[in-house]
């Protein structure tokens, strides 16, 4: 703490005037003691009075306090945020390209139809999963993320650190040098333990490593925008509008090319996202209370603490909820890949099939990690900005609320009997959306998921509904 403190003004005791009677001299000893101590009382009252105006003045030591009596945060620092400009040209394009039907070939559907601005670029409706195709009666596999916050997302990669990979290794060999290795253990990790954790890239299974690439996937998707190949996509590009804008910014010769036309449609679709502050608007109540301009309630502020407590929620092991020490706001996933054992979800029609598995990084979407099935059934951790606004939550779509989503977390070691359905015989089938042969992938090692069956919970009732009013606290406004 640097900040000045105010001295205190207290006088011990006043002056007394001399040579007055005894009587008069004892009462004026008890007025004034009287008056010292009322000006004692006052000075302390003005100074924690002061402290709670101004609660970053405060010494370290009444931090906790301050947080429970005001709410505010008795370390405020200034958020650093992506600097907001005009979109660009290519991003003007990008955004008509967004909300555009006509690029499917259904003629109905843009990215905003799954992507709604008006749910954080996530899910219109509670729906498991997205309908999509020509006729648009086909069904999702996955649930659409929120596109908030990915401007941020690293590429894809395993390692220590996602950061500092060798581009040069295939990441085929990178998996095979992990193996073996024991995974990492977010909340405990041993010193010099290397963790070889899959981390960055988009989509739940990470298959893409870059915005601009991302957008063929839902443009050629059988089950989204539906278009056959490149060449339909860049057939419905010429008829566009808004094509000459395109002609401008790229030159008419260029766009002759079919790919390249392509390449830069998809580019306009990636800027946008990037440029808009509309992705990123880190314009939360936490945001707020980050930078000392907003007070949580006290379940909020309980709620906070029970996401960072090791002990407790945990969360924040992989929903990062720290800024950077120069002022970087967290987003809340640490962008890594995680095997959570969320039940099956046996109201999708592709599970109707008992022998398929949705297993997220090691397939069968993604192709190239097949062979890797240590990372079998992992799935990224997706921020929980906006999280709260959802109708629909994980990967395949299973749970409907946040509460639901917390009892599974709470529930999931401890009581598994509540979470995962029963057989005809009555056998409890644990981790009922990943083969038996994978179990031994599934997180039983960060809390709250290294409790052991039957034992007490970690959360109660009231700690949940702290942490859903926390979340609540990370809606953009
Ligand atoms: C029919 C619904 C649907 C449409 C239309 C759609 N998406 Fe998606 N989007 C999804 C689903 C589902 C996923 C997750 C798929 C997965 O992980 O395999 C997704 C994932 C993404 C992601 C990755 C997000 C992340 O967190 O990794 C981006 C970016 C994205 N979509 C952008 C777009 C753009 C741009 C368009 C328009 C060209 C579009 N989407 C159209 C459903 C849709
Ligand atoms: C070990 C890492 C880890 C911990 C600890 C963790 N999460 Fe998650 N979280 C994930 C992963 C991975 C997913 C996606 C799982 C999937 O869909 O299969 C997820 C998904 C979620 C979702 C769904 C978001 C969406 O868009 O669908 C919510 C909400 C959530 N977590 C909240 C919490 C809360 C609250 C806690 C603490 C009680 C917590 N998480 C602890 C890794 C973690």
């Amino acid at each position: 703490m640097t900040a000045s403190r105010p001295e205190s003004d207290v006088e011990p005791s006043l002056p007394v005037f001399k040579g007055a009677p005894p009587a008069l001299k004892r009462s004026g000893r008890l007025r004034s003691a009287a008056i010292g101590v009322a000006t004692l009382v006052a000075a302390i009252a003005g100074t924690f009075g002061y402290f709670l105006a101004f609660p970053s003045h405060a010494p370290a030591s009444l931090d906790r306090w301050i947080e429970d009596t005001t709410g505010a945060n008795p370390n405020p620092i200034k958020l650093v945020r992506p600097v907001e400009r005009p979109l660009s040209l290519l991003a003007q394009i990008g955004q008509k390209l967004f909300y555009d039907p006509s690029l499917s070939a259904s003629g109905k559907q843009s990215c905003a139809s799954c992507h709604d601005p008006a749910h954080s670029f996530g899910p219109p409706s509670d729906r498991d999963v997205q309908f999509g195709g020509p006729d648009l009666h086909q069904e999702g596999l996955r649930t659409p993320p929120s596109l908030t916050y990915l401007y941020r997302q690293p590429g894809f990669g395993i390692g220590p650190s996602a950061g500092d990979l060798d581009a040069q290794i295939p990441l085929d060999q990178l998996a095979q040098k992990a193996l073996g290795k024991p995974r990492q253990v977010k909340s405990a990790a041993a010193p010099g333990q290397v963790a070889m954790v899959p981390a960055g890239g988009l989509f739940w299974d990470g298959r893409v490593d870059m915005l601009m690439d991302q957008a063929m996937g839902p443009l050629m998707n059988p089950a989204e925008m539906a278009n056959k190949d490149r060449f339909a996509v860049d057939e419905k590009l010429r008829r566009l509008p808004y094509f000459s804008q395109l002609e401008t910014l790229f030159g008419k010769q260029a766009l002759q090319r079919p790919e390249l036309l392509f390449i830069e449609a998809m580019s306009a679709l990636s800027a946008y996202q990037v440029e808009s502050g509309a992705f990123h608007r880190f314009n939360s109540k936490y945001d707020g209370w980050l930078e000392g301009k907003e007070r949580l309630t006290h379940a909020e502020m309980r709620g906070l603490r029970l996401f960072n407590d090791p002990d407790k929620g945990n969360c924040a092991a992989c929903h990062l909820s720290q800024p950077s020490r120069d002022g970087v706001p967290p987003l809340f996933t640490d962008t890594e890949y995680e095997s959570l054992g969320v039940p099956r979800n046996r109201r999708l029609a592709v599970n109707g099939d008992p022998a398929f598995y949705d297993m997220g990084v090691c397939g069968p979407i993604r192709k190239d990690l097949a062979k890797q099935t240590q990372y079998c059934g992992m799935f990224l951790t997706p921020t929980l900005r906006n999280s709260a606004g959802r109708g629909v939550y994980f990967h395949n779509g299973v749970y409907h609320d946040l509460r639901q989503v917390l009892k599974f977390y709470n529930l999931r070691a401890a009581h598994p009997e509540k979470i995962y359905p029963h057989d005809a015989q009555g056998h409890l089938l644990i981790y009922d959306d990943l083969p038996v042969k994978y179990h031994a992938n599934i997180d039983t090692t960060d809390a709250p998921f290294q409790q052991a069956r039957g034992d007490e919970p970690p959360l109660t009732d009231a700690d949940i509904g702290d942490i859903i009013a926390f979340i609540h606290a990370l809606q953009d406004r």
